[in-house]
């Protein structure tokens, strides 16, 4: 089971506008599912993680965007009512970590978001694979990618491709610390 990001990135280095929109809404080319490699990216996955703020958005909307995979939250808080039966949440991302690996699905986790959950499952040495979509945009100001005082880091480069628009996907491992 590896854990992976695909997160879409301003080339300023911005995951999500001032107003805390993700940065590929703002691309004219983005097609939910569809567009940026999330199809081959998400082939491999039997669950996805994320934080509550990143979570929150699609609780009691029209759509689901996690059918068929496994729902893991990164929350001190209670689940809202609505959210849909069989999410599973805790508070500590160790704890969170475990029971995924005792969850009953096959494949890789999608690590969804924010800054703040990549950081916590990066801090214990959980994520492997840090995927972003490097966009064609400024934003100038927003949420990025890294928290202020999150840990340096070595990544190894392991591919790249670029899509029709711009946009260049890039997949890191992670490797040793940066001292
Ligand atoms: N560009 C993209 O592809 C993309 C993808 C996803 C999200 N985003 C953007 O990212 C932004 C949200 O990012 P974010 O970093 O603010 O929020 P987040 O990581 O989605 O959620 C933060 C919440 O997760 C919990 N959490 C995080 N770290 C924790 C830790 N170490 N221990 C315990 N709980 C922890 C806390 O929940 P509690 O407060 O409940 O304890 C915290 O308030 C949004 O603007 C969204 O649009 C962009």
């Amino acid at each position: 089971m590896l854990i992976k990001t695909h997160m879409g990135v301003s080339a300023d280095g911005f995951i999500s506008s001032v107003d805390g929109r993700p940065a590929l809404l703002s691309m004219p080319t983005f097609v939910s599912g569809e567009s940026h490699g999330h199809p081959e990216f998400i082939a491999d996955c039997g669950a996805v993680v994320m934080g509550r703020s990143t979570f929150l958005p699609a609780v009691g909307g029209s759509y689901w965007p996690w059918s068929g995979l496994e729902v893991f939250v990164l929350t001190s808080q209670p689940l809202p009512e609505a959210t849909p039966a069989g999410v599973v949440s805790a508070a500590d991302p160790a704890e969170l970590l475990a029971l995924m690996q005792k969850a009953d699905f096959a494949g890789n986790v999608h690590l969804v978001g924010g800054q703040q959950t990549i950081d916590a499952f990066r801090q214990i040495g959980a994520l492997d694979l840090l995927g972003i979509v490097t966009l064609p945009i400024l934003l100038g100001d927003g949420t990025r990618l890294t928290p202020a005082g999150s840990a340096a880091q070595y990544l190894r480069l392991d591919s790249t491709r670029t899509f029709p628009d711009g946009a260049v996907e890039q997949i890191y491992s992670i490797a040793a610390p940066l001292t």
